[in-house]
Order: structure tokens, then sequence, then C-alpha cells
């Protein structure tokens, strides 16, 4: 295997050799303190009291953020609520739409500022940042901008009535797209948000703060606070919040589903995954093979919907693994402001440990694991891209949710036996299929328990189109039309005349 290896790397080593082709620094301005944004203004926490945010491709300190305690949430909570009841909600819904169109057009100016900060911050490769990331953010306010003033055309018969004060809580994996994916459909509907990003990557949703402000968006229409998991609770248990939006894992979707039984609070969930990405024998298979490194490898696997597990019909394993792996040895592993980078750092020191533990549950389980031989930073949470063999799938390895650029590969013979094997997770979040024939795609789209599946691609978002999940996935959909109904109420019958 060793003897292999070194084959592999010498044959790799020119595509790995490319000249570095680092993004400047000096494109993004990063304040070294940041306070919190409520009722339209930058103000130092109640709470006094700040951590720091870090890049985690070289462990230095970016800068500080505040550290909202409860009675800063109360103040966010109070701002958004006077903001609704006194000019959001009777803001002309056409007016409102404005407001959101710029807000859009301000993030497609500020694009590559946004993209610098988006990979200092959380460790993603330059490339995905801006070619993903951004515009998927600036896509999402289009697309709801023109929503603001048709809701009742996107449900007929009913008469869509606002909810009030949302409170946002999002995860590291995405910060400014999520946050574009909680705020835009909020504002559309008429509600008012309090945002909580996630602690280790607060920085683009402040920059989004900033552009707010420019915007002149009504003070306390968008507040957003920064904090730890005690600042997410805080916002969750608040009296006065009408609406609960929360992606992250599935521990902590539990913990709100348990906090707001019992009370009116709507929310909606979209938790943790385990895709099943499918390859039948009459797949293309060098397409297929490119498909399952964009859905695993990229973005280091802190995806929801990455496919971690991938089933190959038996006829076409051996082909398709000799392709990954080759695949796998030409992934360029590192400094994440390199454009030529395609992995770059693990999130926190936290997500490297657990990786790495279940590298290391893997390996008991009695899995063969596989490791690209790239060489990897000193300095910095880096993990090298990996796939595990002859994995059983009762496995820890084939259940959990790893979060990294770790994937498990198991084969198949019929489509009623890959059907039976990808639905046996708890997760329901996404799935692939790769195949030639398209009476095989709706066969098993109709079988397959998850809310997105994939055919023939991967990883594939457009602000038009639903997005959630099935069982501990959670339940919501974020996105097109059905991402906003969860903001509206819709019992009341039709009347036209609000609008
Ligand atoms: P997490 O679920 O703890 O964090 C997500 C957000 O929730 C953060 O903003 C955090 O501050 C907040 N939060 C934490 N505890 C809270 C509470 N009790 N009440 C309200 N808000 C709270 O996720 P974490 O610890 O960063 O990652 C752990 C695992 O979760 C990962 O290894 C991965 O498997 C999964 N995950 C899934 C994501 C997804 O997109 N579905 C995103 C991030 C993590
Ligand atoms: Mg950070």
């Amino acid at each position: 295997m060793a003897t292999k290896n070194n084959t592999l790397k010498l044959k790799f080593d020119s595509a790995r050799n490319l000249a570095p082709a680092p993004e400047s620094k000096n494109a993004a301005t990063i304040a070294s303190r940041y306070d919190l944004f409520v009722n339209g203004k930058f103000e130092k926490p109640l709470s006094r009291k700040y951590f720091g945010s870090i890049n985690p491709a070289t462990e230095e300190k970016l800068s500080e953020i505040a550290d909202a305690n409860a009675a800063d949430v109360d103040k966010a909570v109070k701002a958004a609520r006077v903001a609704y009841d006194r000019t959001w909600k009777k803001m002309p819904a056409k007016e409102r739409g404005k407001y959101i169109f710029r807000i859009a057009r301000m993030i497609q100016e500020k694009a590559r500022e946004l993209s610098v900060i988006e990979t200092l911050d959380g460790g993603k490769p330059i490339r995905e940042s801006r070619d993903f990331d951004v515009p998927t953010a600036a896509n999402h306010f289009f697309y709801y901008a023109g929503w603001a003033d048709k809701l009742p055309f996107a449900f007929p018969g009913k008469d869509p009535e606002p909810l009030g004060v949302a409170g946002q809580i999002i995860p590291w994996n995405f910060p400014l797209m999520m946050a574009a994916w909680k705020i835009a459909p909020s504002l559309a509907t008429g509600n008012t948000v309090v945002l909580k990003p996630a602690e280790n990557t607060s920085l683009t949703a402040l920059k989004l703060a900033e552009i707010i402000q420019e915007a002149d968006l009504p003070p306390g229409v968008v507040n957003i606070i920064t904090g730890t998991g005690a600042t997410g609770a805080a916002l969750v248990n608040h009296a006065d919040i009408n609406k609960i939006a929360f992606t992250g894992s599935t521990d902590v979707g539990k913990i709100i589903q348990r906090a707001i039984a019992g009370t009116n609070k709507k929310a909606t969930l979209e938790l943790g995954g385990k895709a099943a990405n499918i390859i039948f024998d009459d797949a293309p298979l060098d397409q297929a093979v490119e498909g399952v490194i964009n859905g695993i490898f990229f973005n280091q696997g802190h995806v929801c919907c990455a496919g971690s597990r991938l089933y190959v019909q038996e006829s076409v394993y051996k082909q398709v693994l000799r392709k990954l792996k080759d695949r796998l040895e030409t992934l360029i592993v590192g400094d994440p402001m390199d454009k030529n980078t395609d992995i770059g750092a693990i999130n926190s020191k936290e997500q490297l440990n657990t990786i790495n533990k279940y590298l290391k549950i893997g390996q008991q389980e009695g899995a063969e694991m596989y490791q690209s031989s790239v060489d990897i930073p000193g300095k910095g949470f880096f993990c090298r891209p990996t796939i595990f063999t002859n994995v059983a799938q009762s496995s820890r390895i084939s259940q959990e949710e790893i979060f990294g650029p770790v994937l498990t590969i198991q084969t198949f013979r019929t489509d009623d036996e890959v059907i039976e094997k990808a639905n046996n997770t708890p997760y329901g979040l996404s799935a692939g299929v790769w195949t030639d024939k398209g009476s095989k795609i709706f066969n098993l789209t109709t079988k397959l328990r998850a809310g997105v599946v994939w055919a023939n691609t991967y990883n594939q978002f457009d602000p038009t189109s639903p997005f959630g999940g099935y069982k501990e996935s959670g339940y919501g959909r974020e996105g097109g039309l059905h991402g906003l109904a969860p903001y509206l109420n819709l019992d009341k019958d039709c009347s036209f005349n609000r609008w």
C-alpha cells in the first residue's frame, strides 16, 4: 500500500505544486472589536464581555466579538417588537421589497470583501466563499425581495399575515448564506428579526449588519447579536419571540423543541444529515466520481447535506474505487486563501477532534481507512481527505454525522437493497442518485426518505428550491415558495384588501 501511495504521490505532485495564487487579505476591513447590532446601532453589550474569533487556518485572532447575555437578548427582542408594531408590519409590502433588493445589491457590491472575511473567519476555500456562499446569499435576498408584494398569489385563498418577531440561530458552516436564508424570507413576509450567528464565525453576519445599517433599513427590523449557546438559549426562551428558526446540530435541535413545547412559538429546525450518494453501474462514472468528491470533500465535509455515505453497485465497485482514490490524490489541502485550494481548514479545534475521534472509531470497527498522501500545514486545523471501505451498515461511521472530509463506501446489488440501506439512518436530509435511466431516478426519488434528492449532480442550490429534512434532520422547509409559509399565519380567510 505504501509503495502504491508513493507512486500516486509522484504522479500527482505536479498537480499539487501549482504556483500559489493567494487572494489578498487587504480586500477586507476587519475591526479589532465588534459590538452588538441592536435597534440600528452598534452598541456595547450589557454583559461587558467579549471573546475572540480566530482564523482556523493560522490560529491567529482576527477580532473580538461581544458575548450577549440575557439582558442583551431582551434589549434586542424589544427593539424587534417595537419595529414590528410601529414600522414593519404597517409598511406597504412593495416598500419592504425595495429594502430587501437594496440589501441584495449591496451584498453583490461587497462580494469580494465578504468572501475574504468568510474564508479568514471560517477556513473554507476562497473559491467556495467567492463562487458559492456570497452569490447564493445575494440570490436569496433577490429572490425573496420579489415575493414581498406577491404573498397573496403564493397562497391563494388565504390572507397571509406575519408572525411577529423571529429568533434565528445559525451554524458555522455557511455563516453569511445561512444568515441570508433566515433573514430574507422573514423580511419579505413582514416579520422582524433577532439573529444569532455561531460563535466561531460571526464576522460576515456583523458585516451584513453594517450593510443593513447602510441600506437604511428601519432601526430594529434586523438585530444581530453575537454570543455562544447560552445566548442562543436565551433567545429561544424569550417570552416575546413568535418564531424560532434554527440550523445546527440535532442535539441542540432537540433542546429547542423541548424548550418551546407548550408555547405558541412556531419553529423550523434544519439539523444534521448522513446523505447517501448512490452510483449505479450504468452511470457516467467520471461524472459520478466528481460529484462524490464535490459532495463530501469540498468545504471540508462541513455540509449538513454532504454525501458522506457512498453506495456503489457491485459490478463497478473496483472501477469507482480506483477513480476515487486517484482523484483524492489530486486534491489540494491547505491555505484557504489560495485560489487553488480544494480543501481548507477544519472550522475549529473541537471539530477537528471530533473528526479524528471518528477516524479512530472507524478503524476500531474494522473498516479499512485510506487517506490521501497530501502534506497538510503544521499550523491550523487540517484533515486529509479520507475514505473508509469494508464498512458495516451498523457501524458508527456509517450511522453518525462526522461533519468532516470522511467518506464511507459500501456496495449493493439491487435497487431495493440500496433503498433499504440508504434509508437506514436516523437522518433524512438529502441523497444523490447517479444513473443513465430516468425510471431508476423516479423509483429512487419516491422511495428515498430525504428532503432533497439530486440526480446526476450533487450539492446544487437555488433560492427557488425548498430545502429541509425528514426524521432527525428536522422539519420545515427553507427556500422557494415553501420557505415563506413558516413565517406566516395562514389561518385567515382570503381578503386581498391589505395588500
Ligand atoms: P451547535 O448546534 O451547538 O451550534 C449551532 C448554533 O446553535 C450556534 O449558533 C450555537 O451557538 C447555537 N447553540 C448552541 N447551543 C444552543 C442552545 N442550547 N440553544 C440555542 N442555541 C444554541 O453545533 P456545534 O456544536 O457547533 O457542532 C456540533 C455538530 O453539529 C457538528 O459536528 C455537526 O455534526 C453538527 N452541525 C450541523 C450543522 C448543520 O448545518 N445541520 C451545522 C453545524 C453543526
Ligand atoms: Mg473564526
